[in-house]
Parts: C-alpha cells; sequence; structure tokens
C-alpha cells in the first residue's frame, strides 16, 4: 500500500516535470518564431540615432539639426559668441583680410566667366561677418555688393537675419553664403534667398558635405539631395567639389522665371 501511494507521487512528479518541460518548450518555440516580429518592428523606428540624440532631421536623414538649442536667442547667442570675439575679430580683419579676398575672388571670377555674375549684378552675401566677399566681389568689378550678418560691419556689411532678410522681394540677381551650416531652419533660410532673388536670379552656396562643420554649426548636411529639394522653386545649374575654407562644395541654382 505504502509502496503503492510511493510510486503514484513520483508518477505525479514526473508528470509535473514533463508538464513544466512542454511550457518551457512551448515558451522557448513562441519566443524564436516572434523575434522576427519583434526585429521588422524595431527596423520601422524613424531612425535609432535620431531617437537617441534628439537630434532632429529635415529631409530624411541627411540634413540633421544639432541638438542643444533651448531656444532662438540661445541660439543667436551662441553665433555671437564667436562673431563678437574681439581677439578673432582683429586676426579676421588683418592676417586673414587679404587672403580670404583672393579666395574669394577666384571662386566669384569663375562664376563670372561662367555667366552666372556679372558686373551688373547686385549681390548679396549671407552671414558675411567682417565682408571680405563682399569686398571679393566689389575688386572683380561687381559694385553693388552688400553683406548681411547678425553684427554689422559697415560699410561692406549691415545687420540682418538670414532667417528674415530685411530685404523685399526681388531684389538680388545673386546671392552667395557659405554659411548653410548656421542655419537653424535650413528651410526658412533657403526660402529667403528664393523671396529676395528675382526670377532668374543666381544663388552659390559653399556647404561641407564630407566633413563635419565647427561647433557653431546648427546643422549637418550629409548630401546635397535634401539642399537641392529645399531649393523648391529653383532649377540646380551645377554641383562640383571645391577647397574654401575647409568647405567641399560648390552647389549653385537658379530661381525659375514663374
Ligand atoms: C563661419 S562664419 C562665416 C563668415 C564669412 N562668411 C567668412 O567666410 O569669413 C558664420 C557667420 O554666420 C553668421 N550668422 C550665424 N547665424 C546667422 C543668422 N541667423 N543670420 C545672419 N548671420 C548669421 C555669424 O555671425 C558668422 O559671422
Amino acid at each position: 500500500m505504502q509502496r503503492e501511494m510511493k510510486t503514484s507521487s513520483t508518477h505525479h512528479q514526473i508528470n509535473k516535470h514533463r508538464s513544466f518541460i512542454i511550457i518551457l518548450k512551448y515558451f522557448f518555440i513562441s519566443l524564436f518564431l516572434s523575434l522576427p516580429l519583434f526585429l521588422f518592428l524595431l527596423s520601422l523606428q524613424p531612425n535609432h540615432r535620431t531617437t537617441t540624440t534628439t537630434t532632429t532631421t529635415v529631409s530624411g536623414d541627411l540634413l540633421r539639426i544639432r541638438p542643444g538649442y533651448s531656444s532662438y536667442e540661445n541660439y543667436i547667442q551662441r553665433q555671437l559668441n564667436k562673431t563678437l570675439n574681439p581677439k578673432l575679430r582683429q586676426i579676421w580683419t588683418t592676417r586673414d583680410w587679404e587672403r580670404k579676398i583672393k579666395v574669394f575672388s577666384q571662386f566669384f571670377d569663375q562664376l563670372k566667366r561662367q555667366n552666372l555674375l556679372s558686373n551688373d549684378s547686385k549681390a548679396l552675401c549671407i552671414g558675411a561677418r567682417v565682408g571680405q566677399e563682399v569686398e571679393a566681389l566689389r575688386r572683380i568689378g561687381v559694385s553693388d555688393s552688400v553683406g548681411i550678418d547678425l553684427v554689422p560691419y559697415p560699410p561692406l556689411v549691415v545687420k540682418g537675419d538670414f532667417h528674415n532678410q530685411p530685404f523685399r522681394n526681388g531684389t538680388f540677381d545673386f546671392e552667395f553664403s557659405n554659411v548653410f551650416d548656421h542655419a537653424l531652419f535650413p528651410e526658412k533660410f533657403v526660402a529667403e534667398i528664393e523671396r529676395t532673388l528675382r526670377p532668374g536670379g543666381v544663388c552659390a552656396l559653399h556647404v561641407s558635405i564630407s566633413k563635419r562643420a565647427d561647433k557653431y554649426s546648427a546643422n549637418d548636411l550629409y548630401s546635397s539631395e535634401p539642399l537641392v529639394k529645399l531649393f523648391k522653386g529653383s532649377d540646380l545649374v551645377h554641383l562640383k567639389k571645391i577647397d574654401g575654407f575647409g568647405l567641399d562644395t560648390e552647389v549653385v541654382f537658379r530661381k525659375r522665371e514663374n
């Protein structure tokens, strides 16, 4: 009797053990089967890097706004910290002055040869700081040239925010900028260029695509594609490799006539 009871209890334990193994088996099978679904759902996430760094992406993942600007004032202040630095301003207006004018003149001369700029052009340089690019334009004969920057530097540069240019629609025949990476709102930066250019007017940008720009930049561009998409009202004229003060690509657009 006692042996029977013992045998029944052993059977009971074996059954319990078997059931546990079966449950465990099904658990692992279902885990294994749901893995592809889990990986698929993960791949549908917008962009892993974007989420973790809180970087905002514009036009896919190839143009990213840098995180860390708590307000527009905070962004402007950061730009001013460098632009107003007295020691740097001294260097820009002395040691760097002629060297930069020479390089800018070569770029503009080439645009003239390609009939994208002429002595009759009314020209604007955006984010011109102390205005070497404006001086370069004037020296090669484009006399009606001016720059804008957050800090004026008369008579070459007047005060103006490139997100809200202080000019009427269709004012300029030609606009140049090498500060696209400083735009916190790239769509606005481009929209303002297209607004203030006359129909048929030309915009030449020097941008950095393969290298990351400096710590004062507000965005990073990983391809020319987003830039071309932002110029909704213009046609791409050319895109070429250059060596311009750390910037590697020249992109030129012409505003459409209609
Ligand atoms: C890298 S520096 C380029 C200066 C100049 N183009 C040159 O090559 O010597 C960037 C300039 O953009 C200006 N900037 C930044 N944000 C701006 C804004 N929202 N509107 C106008 N200028 C701005 C800065 O004040 C600074 O002078």
